[in-house]
């Protein structure tokens, strides 16, 4: 168990930008005179980052009629009553920090529920949050976390918040959650206005959540420019009642992916119309509204000041030369990624450790990003690449040992590879690798769970198995990977950093390695393996990628963009003449490949298509659902791992039920903890609905 002194903790708390209560060993009824007032917290309250015997507690307290507090006290108890209460602290808040406010409860007994609640001068208090502590680090016990990512309040409903919190309610608790993993995309930064839409988004409706008072617009939507931008979306998301109460319900752990900075955004860099341009005050600007509004323990170098970000001064200057990592050395952008460390590691228990990364801050370019790269792709395979070309690509001067080749063939064509002079493509970075390495190396837990932003499992196609004549010959020699331009770029094509990854689980005969990641929208669940065949096929651990809460996924879109009459349109969202709708065939295409699929539009019938797999197109996957929407939840014991995948329909309007409406499939997906040098393996179980094409 970690032992943390009353110094320490407070020394702790102010390089947190927290105030700090400590916890007391005898209980007492509370003396602060409360009444609850929810309208003087719009925004609710939260805790997050637990620890064994800490944890940090969240609320916002604007002025209200005019008149600002410029104290709150936090009490924290073993009971929703408030009859015994543990901890009290004074904290002030002000408009430096947008009247947030961050209390570090400490003194805590681990493994156990806690209740919280601020209170003004006045006697008005926020709504009463709950909270618990992690199992101390030698402590054996099965432990459960939810992982979730990408939630968009511009076109969708979180219904998948009020389902978590229905069936955590109903619970045993033992079974209950014992915190939520964000993975990022907990803001959508743009923004499209009603009134620039009217037609909608796919068959969603746009919501008016947001006015930005500096923002800018681009086409038809509107990015935010400045804190105050940031601040008001961050607002705006946190007054959805479901979002609010899962907040409210469950500590949560956030990290941010590009949404809380911008879209197609990498270090300090923003994307729009093709081109990178410097962005280094939004940067700063996001990273103030992210300390600001999530209750986390990051570290910031601009001084140990209480409560408040104190931004640091950056202008946007052009980012010229990047060093041997991809790494733009311009002054400004260094301090504006550095001016918010998010990666961190928690121990949740014997059985758990929790290593959380930063994928955005710190990458290179990504390759297909790059104007040449459109020589690669052509529009009769939608976002395919042929995969010898990304590798190629990703690798870039390292390919083949340093010695990369000239040109690249592609239907038969040799083109210029643009890529040989250039460092092979890094999303962590050097030094967070480092860290990352020496995390994973030093663990002492049972499961070593990589929460990762960005997908690492291989999303491919195998085009050169079309039967000749449906449509052009595929210029690739062999199977195709997707795309990875537009912000979409992630640790599957990243061939080289991956690989030098599972090389050093390997290497360092680490067990219970897992990935958790958000980002793609979609369930996935296998192998992690830096190869596929043709290359040899060698798992180190296992992946898995959850469902948005409410974002769009593929399926949806290509259901509205993908050209109508493509001959390749039904292998992603087709029909069998028995259907009265198009199916997700593009789930069956990932992990079967096209004859499967051909078989399906053929007869209808999915037994003999699933008969038609290709052995060798996706023996990694044991499950994918690129239209899939809500959340996982993963149980880890000494022995075991398994994440649960709980799908509900499209979010599309808010459901009213207290169980968040209907669900659409559960699935269990669970590894018997591997030896050194034995092969990990995942087993599915199908437990409720039917997942069709994603098995
Ligand atoms: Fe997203």
């Amino acid at each position: 168990m970690t032992t943390t002194t009353r110094r320490s903790f407070l020394h702790t708390a102010i390089a947190l930008g927290a105030s700090a209560a400590w916890g007391q060993p005898f209980s007492a009824h509370s003396k602060v005179p409360w009444s609850e007032r929810r309208d003087y917290y719009p925004e609710g309250v939260a805790s997050g980052d637990p620890e064994s015997n800490s944890v940090l507690l969240w609320t916002r307290r604007p002025p209200m009629a005019g008149s600002a507090v410029e104290q709150l006290t936090a009490e924290i108890a073993e009971d929703e009553s408030f009859t015994r209460v543990v901890a009290i602290a004074k904290a002030a808040i002000s408009e430096a920090s947008d009247w947030t406010c961050r209390v570090l409860a400490g003194g805590l007994k681990p493994a156990r529920i806690y209740w919280y609640r601020f209170t003004d001068a006045n006697g008005y208090g926020s709504r009463v949050g709950r909270t618990r502590t992690a199992p101390s680090d030698d402590d054996s016990r099965p432990v459960r976390f939810v992982f979730v990512s990408c939630q968009n309040a511009n076109d969708g409903a979180q219904n998948a918040y009020r389902r978590m919190i229905f069936e955590d309610e109903r619970a045993a608790e033992p079974d209950q959650i014992g915190f939520v993993l964000h993975l990022g995309d907990f803001i959508y930064e743009i923004v499209w206005y009603p009134e620039d839409r009217p037609q909608g988004m796919y068959d969603r409706r746009i919501r008016d959540i947001v006015r930005y008072e500096h923002g800018e617009k681009i086409r038809d939507f509107h990015i935010p420019t400045d804190v105050g931008d940031y601040r008001a979306i961050y607002r705006s998301y946190l007054h959805d009642p479901d979002l609010q109460d899962a907040r409210a319900r469950f500590p949560f752990v956030c990290m941010w992916d590009n949404h809380e900075f911008s879209w197609m955004g990498w270090q300090g860099l923003q994307r729009f119309g093709g081109a990178d341009r410097p962005a280094q005050t939004r940067k700063v600007a996001a990273n103030q509204a992210f300390f600001e509004y999530q209750p986390a323990r990051l570290y910031k170098p601009s001084g140990p000041s209480l409560n408040q970000f104190d931004p640091p001064r950056v202008v946007d200057a052009p980012i010229t030369h990047f060093d041997d990592h991809g790494l733009g050395q311009e002054p400004n952008n260094l301090t504006a990624i550095h001016s918010l460390r998010g990666y961190r590691a928690l121990r949740w228990g014997r059985n758990m450790e929790l290593i959380v990364t930063d994928q955005r801050s710190y990458r290179s370019e990504e390759p297909t990003d790059r104007a040449e790269a459109q020589e690669f792709m052509s529009d009769d395979f939608p976002g395919l690449i042929p995969q010898e070309v990304l590798d190629i690509l990703d690798a870039g001067s390292e390919y083949k040992d340093g010695h990369p080749p000239v040109t690249i063939k592609y239907g038969g064509k040799d083109i210029a590879n643009f890529r040989k002079d250039q460092p092979a493509t890094n999303i962590l970075g050097a030094e967070q690798k480092a860290w990352f390495f020496d995390r994973l190396k030093k663990s002492t837990a049972t499961w070593k769970i990589w929460g990762d932003t960005v997908a690492t499992l291989d999303m491919r196609a195998d085009p050169q198995n079309l039967p000749a004549g449906m449509t052009k010959p595929w210029p690739g020699a062999g199977f195709a990977g997707f795309d990875a331009s537009n912000g979409t770029g992630d640790h599957s094509t990243a061939y080289a950093e991956r690989g030098e990854i599972y090389d050093f689980v390997r290497e360092h005969g680490i067990t219970g390695f897992a990935t958790v990641a958000g980002d793609r929208h979609s369930f996935w669940a296998g192998l992690a393996a830096k190869g596929l065949p043709p290359k040899s096929f060698e798992p180190v651990g296992i992946a898995f990628v959850t469902g948005s809460i409410s974002a769009p996924g593929v399926i949806e879109a290509f259901e509205h963009s993908f050209p109508k009459d493509h001959p390749l349109r039904p292998l992603f969202v087709g029909q069998a003449p028995t259907d009265t709708k198009v199916q997700p065939l593009m789930n069956m295409l990932l992990r079967h490949g096209v004859r499967s699929c051909l078989e399906y539009l053929r007869s209808g019938d999915i037994q003999k298509a699933r008969a038609l797999s290709n052995p060798d197109h996706s023996p990694h996957l044991s499950f994918v659902d690129m239209g899939g929407h809500g959340y996982s939840v993963v149980r880890v014991t000494s022995d075991m791992l398994e994440t649960e995948f709980v799908c509900i329909p499209r979010p599309i309007e808010r459901s009213e039920k207290p169980d968040g409406g209907p669900m659409l499939y559960r699935t269990k997906h669970r590894a018997r903890l591997w030896r050194r040098g034995e092969t990990p393996k995942l087993e599915t179980l199908i437990v409720e609905g039917d997942p069709k094409f994603s098995v």
